[in-house]
């Protein structure tokens, strides 16, 4: 594996506790992010995408069974409750969450959230603090950032909140940012707009990104490689243009051709 490898994934399988049985939601995925390269998760619904987001970020419930192995930097990631383990994935990965409320707390100003992370793991001043996080909420374009970094998430909409994430996700310059369903709440310019910026921080920052969405276009417009998911496995992956104008799997062609049937996929 070169040594510009951020993510290798081998053979990971999780499982969740449902009473005394324990569910298989991840069958033996393997994967490989190199920096400054973007892949994108795509696939039906209870596939097993955010559950590998959370095994990545260390962040599944206490019970789920985890084996195989996650290696970041080419470093194993050991169990996420020691808090070495904790912090070094704190500073190494960018997370947005699937539900951008569940991650901010509502009674904290935006602007301080933005700033925790970055105090902390890149020795940000408190002096310099604000104006760095509010240099983060223009990059993702937060409207009236004067007026309104420091009022509370649950001030905010839902697409403002998101960007919120996104300014938290990107505070501590991560080596891998995994993006999941990050622009759900937003409208098809801001989107755009949010994916042009990441591209740019991608390559800048070489970043390894992790897109996990169920828009289509958006993984055209920035994913270099697709991987489809299924029933907790990876069904198909190739280089985003192959997979999606010639997908070798009957799924994948299905999926493909109702998202350009109905207008929101357009290659
Ligand atoms: N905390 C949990 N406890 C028990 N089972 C869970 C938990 N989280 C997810 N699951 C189960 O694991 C499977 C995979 O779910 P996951 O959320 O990873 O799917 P997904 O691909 O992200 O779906 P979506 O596209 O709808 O977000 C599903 O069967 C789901 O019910
Ligand atoms: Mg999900």
């Amino acid at each position: 594996m070169s040594s510009d490898a951020v993510l290798q994934i081998d053979n990971l399988r999780v499982s969740y506790r449902q009473g005394r049985a324990y569910h298989p939601a991840l069958e033996g995925i393997s994967l490989d992010l190199r920096a400054g390269e973007a892949a994108a998760l795509i696939g039906e619904s209870g596939g097993g995408k955010t559950t590998l987001a959370h095994a990545i970020v260390g962040c599944l419930p206490a019970d789920a069974r985890v084996e195989g192995s996650i290696r970041l930097e080419g470093r194993e990631l050991g169990r996420p409750d020691d808090p070495g383990e904790r912090e070094y994935r704190g500073k190494k990965i960018g997370m947005v969450f699937q539900q951008p409320e569940s991650y901010l707390n509502p009674l904290r100003p935006v602007a301080k959230q933005v700033m925790e992370a970055p105090v902390y793991h890149r020795r940000w001043t408190r002096a310099e603090a604000p104006d760095r996080a509010r240099e983060l909420l223009e990059t993702v374009g937060l409207p009236q950032i004067e007026q309104r970094m420091w009022d509370y998430p649950f001030q905010f909409s839902g697409g403002m909140n998101q960007r919120v994430a996104w300014a938290a996700a990107l505070a501590c310059r991560p080596s891998l940012l995994v993006l999941d369903e990050a622009t759900s709440f937003l409208d098809p310019e801001a989107r755009r707009e949010i994916g042009q910026r990441v591209d740019y921080l991608k390559k800048e920052w070489r970043m390894g990104v992790l897109i996990i969405s169920h828009d289509l276009t958006g993984v055209a417009d920035l994913a270099d490689r697709v991987l489809v998911m299924r029933k907790g496995n990876i069904i198909e992956a190739g280089p985003t243009d192959r997979v999606l104008r010639s997908p070798r799997e009957e799924y994948t062609r299905e999926m493909v051709e109702a998202a350009l049937e109905e207008g929101s996929l357009r290659l």
